[in-house]
């Protein structure tokens, strides 16, 4: 049985002032059943852990260098991730790929690191809106699986299938090109890591995913929940969006 996720993408927003937002989630933590995360900002993760404290909201980072530690100015390790209070971190998704030169080969190694920190990762994939045109959709995802995924054990791992597209710009897939896409990556999954293992990895959906679209979205049975940006900086707008994966599950 895999819980669901609702996972907050905060990108590079939010300052100490961002954090009554939080405040405002303690109360839905509560009573919620999915998993909820945030990923803030890194600068945020240890001030927001001990906001949170022992309430059942998890912590991430948006991405780590595959080292330990080194002269690598600007980078955060995946322990130092762990250090400040994170559980989780999202690794390749489209925004570092692309305006940092990420490549499969790259995010692999950052998943790796993820483990031997004991974080849980969220990989994330997708293709341009070019790609969708010409076809290539599940050529692409399938490689970045393939590439991107290691073949041993990554306890924790999540996938979100974010059609690039669809990140901030209100357009989503239709639920069956959703649920074709996710039921491609199921498949994939179980080719690359067997299928006991594939089974416990949940995908998310990402792009665009509001208080107006989660519960249909959320009814797609291939969706293990959403990886969420815009709509997770307001803890109003999230707290629908919780409620809706919820709903979902009865
Ligand atoms: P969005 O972003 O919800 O603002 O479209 C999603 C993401 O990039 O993870």
């Amino acid at each position: 049985m895999r819980r669901p996720l609702a996972a907050g993408n905060w990108k590079m927003n939010g300052g100490a002032p961002a954090l009554s937002e939080i405040r405002s989630l303690l109360e839905v933590a509560g009573t919620a059943s999915s998993e909820i995360l945030i990923c803030p900002p890194a600068t945020l993760i240890d001030r927001m852990r001990a906001l949170i404290a022992q309430a059942p909201i998890a912590v991430g980072g948006q991405d780590c260098h595959p080292s330990e530690s080194g002269a690598h100015t600007g980078d955060l390790s995946a322990e130092m991730l762990a250090d400040a209070g994170a559980s989780y971190v999202i690794l390749g998704h489209s925004e570092r790929r692309q305006d940092h030169g990420q490549d499969d080969a790259l995010v692999q190694a950052k998943i790796l690191a993820a483990r031997r920190a004991g974080l849980s990762a969220i990989c994330c994939v997708g293709e341009s809106l070019a790609e969708r045109e010409a076809g290539q959709t599940l050529d692409i995802v399938s490689a970045q699986i393939r590439g991107s995924v290691p073949q041993d054990d990554s306890p924790g791992l999540v996938i979100a299938y974010e059609p690039i597209w669809a990140i901030g710009t209100g357009l989503t897939p239709s639920a069956e090109e959703i649920a074709e896409v996710h039921g491609a990556l199921r498949s994939m999954l179980s080719a690359h890591l067997g299928s006991a293992r594939a089974e416990t990895v949940r995908l998310l959906y990402g792009g665009s995913v509001k208080p107006a679209n989660a519960a249909e979205i959320f009814a797609i049975d291939t969706v293990d929940g959403a990886l969420v940006g815009g709509a997770s900086l307001k803890a109003d707008d999230f707290s629908q969006i919780i409620a809706a994966l919820d709903a979902a599950q009865g």
